[in-house]
């Protein structure tokens, strides 16, 4: 017998997972830039479109490609753990940039995991330590992409209050404490800090807390290990400001700590090479779980990204895009003062790098995807921003809803101006 094709069939069977990844708002931001085409756009994280490295990245092609038998060897598959040349030169960028030997920090290739930005590693990380139910602790605020892949896992995002010194260590003992007397304690298996220039608040940890909160995990470590992940996402993104150590560098015997770091920031999204640091005993469960999803990332992407140290290109390009940063913020900064100085209930933090200036508006602003600012911003004063809601975890009444994140990365010094411009317009007219 056949299948009647008229026959409507049920919906199709899906898992928990796909329940769990519900709408992401990037998507709905991304809709709201392709219907608003005239809009300013404060929203969009992406990197400036000037200092792209269209000439590095084409002199290593050329050279790259010349040779057939290499050029061969790029287009190939690599392996799951990525190019090991690259992981090589990964230990001593590390170590140029933690000024410690590779043997001081005990960092050997081996550890190093290159992934398809650092978002797939952190994705990697949540799914091999995250049961439905587990905890992950998160700055309150927090990179929200991140907190979608814990939603996307079944697994809690708990919120610790932050200052401008970043995650408060009081306030993460304090949940800690919680949880143990709710008999939760077990549930907690990770905590998430994006330790430079966060995202979205462009604030630090400070150097103190730096190795607090390595004792800290270590400390409440009673049934299993609580494992910190350090995204460090916009380190080589400094401006001015001190220059910290990793947390990572504080866990001595490299048991606690999991860092990530990216190439999307300081060279470039689009060749997608991103890397994770791994305590020994991670490294077979984090490869184990690529090899299930991809068994390795671009190949010829991690080759230009080699090809680019090699050469002596990196370096070089690192600074040309922290001096063209810098003058960005220092536009967005002089703009917030001229447009927003003299609106009572406004602030914003200094950030020492990063791409964002977080701003608080009075109480009574909503600044929310439904609430009238966001409204008046895109369709009249034709600007966006994103609400900063977005980047608490937890119930409605855990998330502020009077703040703003604002980025200067893809913006001209003229389109900051203008976009703040616009912006202090649509909130005078909330006041
Ligand atoms: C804090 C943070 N972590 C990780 C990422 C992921 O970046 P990528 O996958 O391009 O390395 C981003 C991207 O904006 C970010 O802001």
């Amino acid at each position: 017998m056949t299948a009647d094709i008229n026959t409507e069939l049920p919906p199709p069977p899906f898992s928990h997972r796909r329940r769990w990844a519900s709408e992401q708002a990037i998507s709905f931001l991304m809709q709201q830039a392709v219907e608003n085409r005239d809009v300013v756009s404060l929203a969009a994280g992406l990197v400036d479109q000037a200092s792209l490295p269209v000439s590095e990245t084409r002199t290593v092609l050329e050279e790259e490609l010349r040779d057939a038998d290499h050029a061969r060897e790029m287009l190939q598959y690599g392996t799951t753990a990525g190019l090991e040349k690259l992981r090589e030169t990964l230990v001593e960028h590390l170590s140029r940039l933690e000024q410690r030997s590779a043997m001081e920090m005990d960092l050997t290739a081996d550890r190093i995991v290159l992934t398809t930005g650092s978002q797939q590693f952190l994705s990697l990380v949540g799914e091999v330590l995250l049961d439905p139910g587990d905890i992950c602790l998160v700055a309150a605020p927090t990179y929200f992409v991140f907190l979608g892949n814990l939603n996307g896992l079944g697994a809690r995002a708990i919120s610790v209050a932050t200052d401008a010194d970043g995650m408060r260590m009081d306030a993460l003992e304090a949940q800690l404490e919680r949880l143990e007397s709710e008999g939760e304690l077990e549930r907690v298996k990770l905590i998430y800090l994006v330790s430079y220039y966060s995202n979205p608040s462009g604030l630090s940890l400070s150097e103190d807390r730096r190795s607090e909160v390595v004792e800290i995990a270590r400390r409440w470590s009673k049934r299993h290990r609580i494992m910190i992940l350090e995204d460090a996402a916009y380190r080589e993104m400094r401006y001015d400001g001190p220059v910290f150590p990793s947390v990572w560098s504080h866990d001595v015997p490299n048991e606690s700590v999991i860092l990530t770091q990216t190439f999307s920031k300081s060279f470039s999204p689009g060749i997608r090479v991103g890397y994770g640091i791994l305590p020994r005993d991670l490294v077979d469960p984090i490869c184990d779980r690529k090899g299930n999803e991809d068994f390795g990332s671009s190949n010829f992407g991690q080759h230009i990204i080699s090809g680019i140290f090699d050469r002596g290109l990196y370096y070089p390009h690192v600074e040309q895009v922290r001096a063209s940063y810098r003058s960005k913020r220092d536009c967005m900064l002089d703009a917030a003062d001229k447009y927003f100085g003299d609106i009572p209930g406004v602030s914003w933090v200094h950030p020492h790098g990063g791409l964002y200036v977080w701003m608080t508006l009075p109480d009574s602003v909503d600044t929310g995807f439904d609430g009238s600012l966001f409204d008046r911003a895109t369709k009249h004063e034709k600007v966006m921003y994103v609400p900063g809601e977005l980047f608490y975890a937890g119930s409605t009444a855990e998330k502020f809803t009077h703040q703003m994140r604002l980025s200067y990365g893809v913006q001209t010094p003229e389109g900051i101006d203008e976009g703040m411009r616009r912006l202090s317009q649509a909130v005078r007219a909330m006041l």
